[in-house]
């Protein structure tokens, strides 16, 4: 199992509000998976599906969407917000599943992974043993999406020893009291980790868990998918497919990961 990171119950309560802050993200990243599954029409998983982001909006365009997660206060957060959008079956789509075990008996016409969720596996045997899982589960001529945040030589060699991140208030989503979250971090350069701690404190409650990232280049990316069996793919710099121009900052990169 890799290293818990969004298990804890806080971030079902506070993830959309972050990625309302993160709008445009959101956006480019739905464009990019709305137009590469538009000619996908058999059954579409979404690895570490989160609060629904992406799959409730894909289900509600007509993709036969699935999803799991690890962490049940995120599908918690999905299962409400479907159910407020009259979705029935919402429970036979997700489940509570991990990266590297997920089991389905059935194979998909595309799998995807969005807003940068492969860099949550923390070790290159976790990152293999997911990839050759959603080999297994992609169904011949079936693709991969997924879009991940490249590492930049520069942003790696100029960052602090220590990130301090400032607070942050969120609103409960039930009682409407605020919380308050920040992030500290630093980089582990013997294992390629991001180590960033999270600190929650609501009424007299406080809480702090780790939230541990791998940073990832673009040719160890493609040596990982080659190991995990696939042969071809194409990956870009937007959503829109403007090349991908790797430079010395993080680069933001879309990649579309063919099965035979
Ligand atoms: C950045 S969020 C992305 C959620 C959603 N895909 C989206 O784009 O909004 C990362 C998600 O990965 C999930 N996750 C982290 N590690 C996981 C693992 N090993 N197996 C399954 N899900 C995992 C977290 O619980 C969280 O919901």
């Amino acid at each position: 199992m890799s290293q818990p990171n969004y298990e804890s119950k806080w971030w079902g309560y506070i993830y959309d509000q972050m990625m309302e802050n993160l709008q445009e993200i959101v956006d480019n990243n739905m464009h990019f998976y709305q137009a590469n599954l538009q000619d996908v029409s058999g059954p579409v998983l979404e690895c570490a599906c989160g609060t629904g982001i992406f799959l409730l909006p894909l289900l509600a365009a007509g993709h036969d969407m699935h999803g799991f997660d690890i962490s049940r206060s995120m599908l918690a957060t999905l299962t409400r917000k479907a159910k407020e959008q009259g979705v029935a079956d919402i429970e036979q789509r997700i489940s509570v599943q991990d990266f590297q075990s997920f089991r389905y008996d059935q194979q998909f016409a595309a799998i995807t992974i969005p807003t940068n969720t492969f860099l949550m596996l923390t070790t290159q045997a976790a990152q293999i043993k997911t990839l050759q899982n959603i080999y297994a589960h992609l169904a011949p001529g079936g693709k991969f999406l997924l879009d991940i945040r490249l590492a930049g030589l520069r942003d790696l060699v100029e960052a602090p020893i220590e990130i301090q991140g400032q607070w942050y208030t969120w609103k409960h989503p039930e009682t409407g009291l605020p919380i308050r979250q920040r992030i500290v971090g630093r980089q582990d350069f013997n294992h390629q980790l991001t180590l960033d701690h999270c600190f929650i404190e609501y009424e007299a409650e406080a809480e702090d868990f780790p939230m541990t990232g791998r940073w990832i280049f673009k040719e160890e990316f493609q040596l990982l998918l080659r190991l995990a069996g696939f042969q071809h793919w194409a990956s870009f710099g937007t959503p829109a497919r403007d090349p991908l121009e790797i430079g010395l900052e993080e680069t933001r990169s879309y990649w579309i990961v063919y099965k035979e």
